[in-house]
């Protein structure tokens, strides 16, 4: 308790995993991708042959995994996080359109938020935290010191994953990207467990005619002044 954290929560390829990364460095504080725990789940549930119809056995699943995030100082002193299954570095595989889309399908099911919302806070600690996800300001750290919600447009958000997925060197096809965007707005909006929606006291911000720059500087204007 007492411990500060910034949620930034929005659709798939708002810029928001960008913005946290920057603000976690600028701040020295630690940092969560949620989305990345959905995702690891979705692949050690195909792992296991367990499907979105066995939320049973997901639940254990989801309270079980040992998924680990390892930060490394990277080439151009950016911190780099990298995301681990049990021992094996699954960073780039999570990456995928189709772990995207299963993340989404298992991440409807209450049983499995309830299993990971404990994990989630556990990464609330000092000097601070940054989260990125869906429900951060909602569900998770309702009580969180500042709360974004980061949105832009479906066509430039595919446009960004598509750039995104060139550079890690993993092939994508845009017009495909935008369905795919399209469909997981859709699944994370209308599920009835924590959907995506701003939280009441969140800053709503648009980042569709904005450079990832603009985006960081406007939200350094919002911190508040004592952390
Ligand atoms: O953010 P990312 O695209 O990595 O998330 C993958 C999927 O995981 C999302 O489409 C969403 O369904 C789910 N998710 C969620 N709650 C979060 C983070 C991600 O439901 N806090």
């Amino acid at each position: 308790k007492g411990i500060p954290v910034i949620t930034i929560d929005g659709p798939s390829g708002s810029g928001k995993g960008t913005l946290a990364q920057q603000l976690a460095q600028h701040l020295g504080w630690h940092y969560l991708d949620s989305g990345a725990i959905y995702r690891v789940l979705a692949l050690a549930a195909s792992k296991h042959g367990i499907t979105k119809n066995d939320p049973k056995r997901l639940k254990t699943l989801a309270h079980d995994l040992d998924v680990r995030f390892v930060s490394e100082l990277g080439e151009t002193s950016a911190r780099v996080y990298r995301v681990y299954l049990e021992d094996l570095d699954v960073s780039n595989a999570i990456r995928s359109e189709d772990c995207g889309n299963a993340a989404s399908k298992i991440a409807a099911l209450p049983e499995v938020r309830e299993a990971l919302l404990r994990r989630q806070r556990a990464f609330r600690k000092a000097p601070g935290l940054v989260t990125d996800g869906r429900d951060m300001g909602t569900v998770v750290f309702p009580e969180a010191t500042l709360k974004i919600f980061l949105t832009a447009s479906p066509q430039e958000r595919a446009r960004r994953r598509y750039k995104q997925l060139k550079e890690k060197g993993i092939d994508a096809n845009l017009n495909r990207l935008e369905q795919e965007i399209a469909g997981r707005d859709v699944r994370d909006c209308e599920r009835n467990a924590a959907p995506l929606k701003p939280a009441d006291d969140a800053i709503i911000l648009d980042s569709t005619k904005l450079a990832i720059n603009d985006v960081f500087q406007q939200v350094l204007l919002w911190l508040p002044s004592k952390l």
